[in-house]
């Protein structure tokens, strides 16, 4: 049974600083994915805040979300049979160091906090996220 899926992909401020976003929008679209929205936006610490808010006991809170909001970010909502899965997939760990060769964050990644981009990591999320950006 097919199981089309959506998710939120954020190219991060370390990739569109070094001009990455175009490579990225290519690798999402040569795996079979559908860019159904994009936008590029700067966000304040108050709204990354909101979007990290599952991260909000974590010893790096606070500097995740000074760093979202630090430069312009992309955020697309990707469409594709189990679009979660295969979107974390081609992201690869979240730590570069750790990702596996073809993946986006081993191939742009510079560390844990500039790891080039962002995936809901669940279908709850998926729906939250893209609400986040697309829908308020
Ligand atoms: P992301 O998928 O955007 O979700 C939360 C982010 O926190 C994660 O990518 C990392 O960039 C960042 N981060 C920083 N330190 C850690 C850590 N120790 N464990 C997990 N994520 C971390």
């Amino acid at each position: 049974m097919s199981n089309i899926e959506r998710t939120l992909s954020i190219i991060k401020p370390d990739a569109v600083e070094r001009n990455l976003d175009g490579q990225i929008k290519d690798m999402f679209l040569s795996n079979g994915f559908t860019i159904v929205q994009e936008k590029k936006i700067k966000i304040g610490k108050l709204e990354a805040e909101k979007f990290y808010k599952v991260h909000e006991t974590k010893p790096f809170y606070n500097d995740l979300c000074t760093y979202l909001s630090s430069g312009p970010i992309v955020v697309m909502t990707l469409e594709k049979e189990n679009a979660i899965l295969a979107n974390r997939e081609l992201m690869g760990s979240t730590n570069p160091k750790d990702a596996k060769e073809g993946t986006i964050r081993k191939k742009f990644g510079i560390s844990i906090d500039k790891n080039s981009v962002h995936g809901s990591d669940s279908p709850e999320n998926a729906k939250i996220e893209i609400d986040f950006f697309f829908n308020s």
